[in-house]
């Protein structure tokens, strides 16, 4: 299997006696893989159908003799001029109704028909010139739909909207009683009634309108629409490539929960998933970008290709300072990437740009061009990754835990927020932190994941459930698997309308043995604390930001953890169930790092997950590949200073094939690849 490593391109911006001595010193340096023409519609094609293809016939044809694989973009996230002009209606119309105006990128809607053609035919163009060139590895659709825009609001939308609920609801009665319309008189007449939204879900949708509050089914399956929307757009563009190509179709994603898209159905056609990731190259923590690798490399089944990878910083193009990339972060971030499950890392970007919006972004190269620090040590990376190749391609990243991400859960609770102090994505990366800081590989998964490959399944805050999502819950714990839930459990339905026919949480309250009968922010002036009892652990621990409360319903449940103190002490607040062959463990309270962990290990241990023998301090990453009779561990310390590890077993390293035993030195920011040997 090949390992790409190169940095994004950009030689439309460039002279073209640059090109030559630019791509030299990629071959030079060992890398293997560039990107490009994402943003270069303009030079490809000037005005209607005047193409020209000579400056990138060149580009390619000189990575070619230099030995660089080409992964190739449709250059829709940028629409010229031109085009803009012959698309009247086609700029992207933001949830206050303001246009975002052409002269920056992703000034698109979507479902704009004449868009849609026009994207669609230089796809194609593209395509039938390029898609048997000698240099090319992949295709990338478009470059991070929605980012930094959100979903587009224009009348198209709203006509498409409309239509889509036709699909969903198929009579308006059916949308008024999903949606609850009956309150505050919202009920619909005509389907021409139903408007977009003005309010979405953070980041990009804040309402200009003071205390404007809209039916939170209606803003869920705008969402919904709007997700769906750029996943048809790239599916007709992905339709035009594939006829003339038979490389590997992707996207850059932005990471799980960056944009308003789902991902899941985004990556479902595709061949790989494509992420950008940007970890801090400062920073001594590795967690987030670690659990958009694990979602990446579950997405699509296949190693992940890392579109873009962060190189620095130094001058600030987005305002605020941004710290430069000291020695060694940039083999740091890229043996992430391939340690993580990456099949690819590409920077970005090559060579700093000296025009436009992103002038002097970071890059490889400085402005000049010419090779210093950052190139020497991409160098040092691609000679490592030329003697790891065998043993990444041998083994790969497995896991007995998984982690449920749902971007219907993450909508709901991040367009309703029933307390600021929490977010759904924060609580599945405290739990998803608290598992690998243990040493452990975990899977983040959706929830139609077959669950039963895992001894334990995570599921953060569930907050909307159905009768068939329950079904597959306890089938799965059930046949022996061991569940954790945690506070907010199927409270409302798929349509975001409380579920009242029944106790809480909703359709699982016979798993877990439970009902919630009260829900309990914390509050700063009751002394209520929290006492936990795991057998193995006694402690009291803080309440704060959220409790349900609790009455146990099951005969067979056990209470590990009970409200302290204030008129709720004595109360469960985290339980355990027995269900068949498997447990269900309620987590009803959220629980500060330390507490987390000793749940953490109770759940672990009751599913019987076996942890990497070698304990690794905060800041240290490590991953475990196996495959066949090997056993590679890579320990990536994020820390500056060294740190001393006992293995608990011997070693191999695999760049210098010394032997270790015991006790193991790391220096900071340093890597080790060791080889388990039996
Ligand atoms: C990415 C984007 C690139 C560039 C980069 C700057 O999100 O895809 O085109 O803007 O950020 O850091």
């Amino acid at each position: 299997m090949t390992y790409y490593y190169g940095a994004a391109y950009y030689p439309e911006q460039w002279p073209e006696h640059t090109w030559e001595p630019d791509i030299r010193l990629m071959k030079q340096a060992g890398l293997n893989a560039t990107r490009i023409a994402e943003f270069a519609w303009s030079r490809i094609e000037s005005s209607p159908d005047c193409y020209d293809w000579t400056w990138l016939d060149k580009v390619m044809k000189l990575l070619h003799e230099n030995d660089i694989g080409v992964v190739l973009c449709t250059p829709s996230a940028s629409p010229p001029m031109w085009v803009v002009d012959a698309c009247p209606g086609m700029l992207n119309i933001d949830v206050n109704r303001i246009e975002r105006p052409a002269g920056a990128r992703r000034h698109y809607c979507p479902n704009n028909p004449e868009y849609r053609l026009h994207s669609v035919r230089i796809a194609g163009a593209m395509a039938q010139r390029y898609g048997n060139h000698p240099a090319l590895i992949g295709w990338q659709i478009d470059n991070e739909f929605g980012e930094g825009v959100g979903p587009c609001y224009c009348d198209v939308c709203a006509a498409e909207f409309r239509n889509w609920l036709k699909e969903q609801y198929a009579s308006l009665e059916a949308l008024n009683e999903a949606w609850g319309t009956v309150f505050w008189s919202g009920q619909y007449n005509s389907w021409d009634q139903i408007k977009p939204p003005m309010q979405g879900s953070r980041p990009f949708a804040q309402p200009l309108i003071p205390g404007l509050r809209h039916n939170p089914g209606w803003v869920l399956d705008y969402e919904r629409f709007s997700s769906d929307s750029f996943v048809a757009y790239q599916n007709l563009q992905e339709n035009a490539v594939r006829p003339h190509t038979d490389k590997p179709v992707t996207h850059n994603g932005m990471g799980l929960a960056s944009n308003n898209i789902d991902y899941y159905d985004l990556f479902k056609t595709l061949d790989v998933c494509g992420y950008d990731c940007y970890p801090s190259v400062v920073a001594e923590s590795y967690s987030a970008s670690s659990r958009n690798m694990s979602h990446s490399r579950n997405l699509t089944g296949k190693p992940p290709w890392i579109l873009e990878l962060s190189s620095g910083g130094g001058f600030s193009t987005w305002g605020g300072a941004r710290p430069q990339a000291p020695p060694g972060a940039l083999r740091l971030v890229a043996w992430h990437v391939f340690a993580n499950g990456g099949e690819m890392a590409l920077y970005f970007q090559w060579r700093m740009m000296a025009k436009g919006a992103e002038q002097l972004e970071s890059s490889i190269l400085e402005l000049d061009g010419v090779p210093r620090r950052k190139y020497e040590e991409l160098k040092r990376t691609a000679s490592e990754l030329k003697r790891l190749e065998p043993w990444l391609s041998q083994t790969q990243v497995k896991s007995d835990v998984a982690l449920i991400f749902s971007y219907d859960h993450h909508w709901a609770h991040s367009l309703k927020p029933f307390s600021n102090s929490f977010s759904y994505s924060d609580q599945s990366g405290a739990l998803y932190d608290a598992l690998v800081a243990k040493g452990l590989n975990v899977d983040v998964v959706s929830l139609e994941a077959d669950l039963t490959k895992y001894r334990m399944v995570v599921l953060p805050s569930p907050i909307l459930m159905t009768p068939e999502i329950a079904a597959a819950l306890k089938s799965y714990v059930h046949g022996g698997g061991v569940l954790l839930s945690t506070f907010l459990t199927g409270v409302k339905d798929w349509h975001n309308v409380g579920i009242w026919d029944r106790p809480l949480p909703g359709y699982l309250d016979d798993l877990f043995g439970v009902n919630v009968v009260e829900v309990d922010p914390g509050c700063p002036d009751l002394p209520t604390r929290i006492a936990l009892d795991t057998g193995a652990c006694k402690c009291e621990v803080k309440h704060s930001v959220w409790s349900d409360v609790l009455e146990t319903v099951g005969r067979d449940t056990d209470v590990i953890g009970r409200i302290v103190g204030s008129y709720r002490a004595g109360e469960p607040v985290i339980t355990r169930n027995r269900a068949g062959k498997g447990l269900a463990y309620y987590l009803g309270a959220w629980l500060e790092k330390d507490a987390l962990s000793t749940i953490l290990d109770e759940v672990l241990n009751a599913a019987s997950v076996l942890r990497s023998p070698i304990i690794v301090p905060e800041g240290v990453e490590l991953i475990r590949r196996t495959g066949g009779n090997l056993d590679v561990t890579f320990l990536l310390n994020w820390t500056y200073a060294p740190v001393t590890l006992n293995l608990n077993g011997l070693y191999t390293d695999l760049m210098t094939d010394r032997r270790h035993e015991g006790v193991f030195e790391l220096a900071g920011r340093d890597v080790a690849y060791l080889r388990k040997e039996s």
